[in-house]
């Protein structure tokens, strides 16, 4: 296909705060609200940036994310290949958009949808799964692949005692990156008259990444490169594997899977580049998205604008940038955009440190200690006495990702344990020695290292045996307990 040279100053479309000129869409059913979404030109973000930023603002799709796409495509898919059909139902293991997308597709169509998510899903996405008419049962969070009660699992069992059911299984399934192909990929080709050069986008799946990228390189020849934002931890991009706050993106790996599976929707050959954000960058860029362009974007969203940004940096005037915006922020208004939520999890610290959590972290006994779940009791004794650990000075019983620990996300703690407790676990007879250590665990509290004192003790009062976990970044930084 061609490409038109445009002026420097981009295509304008519209005119700003002119509204009207343009002909009004009219859809004839709610399925063709999915696709054809607006791009909109980053004005103030990209301000002293030489590139044109667009950004592909997928919560303009009628479920409200990319996940709408990908959810009709399989769900045609599988009528076409018999695997659907009337009085059929829906299912699929996920916490997110997917299970949006399904859940309106099926109602449109009149499927049943069944979906099992995590327990830990915030209640405002439970309930919008219900209020589409989904039935929602609540699994395990964070266990292996291979346990019986991984989402994926449940999932996959009831599908096979339910019949009529079709399971979608979104990261293997070939009509998820196959929906970008046909839609995401040759809008923006379209959209952007054949000028654009750099695609990026956050992984999920990789259903969006993979057929995007694969439709615009395909266009191009070859030139368009592919960016996969990726979350720092994340295991797609190099990283360790671990829990991470931004959800959506990334490839977390429970450390006791057999093997690390990566989705077949990925076709990792199509990325010519990962640039690697924080939880800390991809949120803050997310509220500096709403606060300075007026654009109101998820964490995912976050992490592929705050890439693109650092790429652009990098680049000049013939360059297009296209950056997906999977989401919107209102899924995220008691998160990523609530201060309390921000300081709880040691993301936003206050300058004025008096009398905060993070005062602690300079007390000479503030330091971390990591151990591993498979170790015993007698193992942890030992190892702390060795470690030369004080009575109540905690360590923490987390996931062995057999690489030193900088910093442990509070889910990946499965305890506390202080020589105390073990010792009180060695004196109540020989046969506790070879017990997991994490079974004699202490309570402990995460906070925030820019909380204040007076307000996460229980009744302001510090006692003794208060154990305080404290979060830089949403990290374990460091510990107190007692008489700090
Ligand atoms: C908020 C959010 N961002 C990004 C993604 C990634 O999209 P994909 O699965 O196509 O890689 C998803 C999908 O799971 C999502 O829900």
């Amino acid at each position: 296909m061609p490409r038109n040279n445009l002026s420097a100053q981009g295509f304008t479309r519209t005119e700003a705060g002119l509204p009207g000129a343009a002909a009004m869409t009219v859809h004839e059913s709610v399925l063709d609200g999915i696709g054809n979404t607006p791009l909109v030109r980053l004005t103030r973000l990209a301000a002293s940036l030489r590139p044109r930023i667009y950004a592909k603002l997928e919560f303009q799709n009628i479920g409200g994310s990319v996940k709408d796409r990908a959810a009709l495509s399989m769900i045609r898919a599988a009528e076409r290949d018999g695997l659907l059909g009337p009085g059929g139902t829906v299912v699929e293991g996920t916490s997110g958009n997917t299970g949006v997308g399904l859940s309106l597709v099926a109602a449109h169509l009149g499927y049943r949808a069944v979906v099992f998510a995590p327990a830990a899903t915030a209640a405002e996405k439970i309930r919008l799964l219900r209020a589409y008419g989904a039935e929602v049962h609540l699994v395990a969070d964070f266990v292996p692949r291979s346990h019986p009660d991984h989402l994926a699992n449940r999932a996959a069992r009831f599908a096979e005692a339910t019949p009529g059911a079709w399971l979608a299984q979104q990261y293997d399934n070939p009509a998820n990156p196959g929906a970008h192909v046909e839609s995401t990929g040759p809008e923006i080709w379209r959209d952007t008259d054949g000028t654009v050069t750099h695609l990026v986008a956050s992984v999920g799946t990789g259903g969006t990444i993979t057929g995007t990228g694969r439709f615009l390189k395909q266009a191009s020849g070859g030139s368009v490169q592919v960016v996969a934002a990726d979350p720092d931890h994340s295991a797609y991009g190099g990283g360790d594997g671990a829990a991470k706050y931004v959800e959506g993106a990334g490839h977390a790996v429970h450390p006791d899977s057999a093997e690390d599976i990566w989705p077949q929707a990925f076709d990792t050959s199509l990325v010519d580049r990962y640039v690697r954000v924080s939880d800390k960058e991809s949120i803050l860029s997310a509220r500096k998205a709403a606060r300075e362009e007026g654009l109101l974007i998820g964490g995912t969203a976050g992490t592929a604008l705050a890439a693109a940004l650092r790429l652009a940096a990098e680049l000049d005037e013939s360059h297009t940038i296209v950056v997906i915006i999977p989401d919107s922020g209102r899924n995220y208004l008691s998160t990523y955009f609530d201060d309390g939520w921000l300081t709880s999890a040691g993301f936003l610290r206050p300058a004025a440190a008096d009398g905060t959590a993070g005062s602690l972290l300079s007390s000479p006994a503030a330091g971390v200690h990591i151990l591993p779940v498979s170790c015993t009791v007698s193992e942890a004794h030992t190892e702390l006495q060795r470690r030369g650990l004080e009575d109540g000075e905690p360590a923490f019983i987390a996931l062995d990702r057999g690489t030193p620990f900088g910093s442990v996300h509070p889910r990946e703690v499965a305890a506390a344990v202080t020589l105390g407790s073990l010792q009180a676990a060695l004196s109540a007879g020989p046969s506790q020695a070879q017990e997991p250590a994490a079974r004699h665990g202490v309570a402990f509290t995460a906070v925030g290292t820019g909380e204040l004192l007076a307000d996460v003790l229980p009744d302001g009062v510090r006692a003794d045996g208060d154990l305080l976990a404290l979060l830089v970044d949403g990290r374990i930084a460091g510990a107190v307990t007692g008489g700090w």
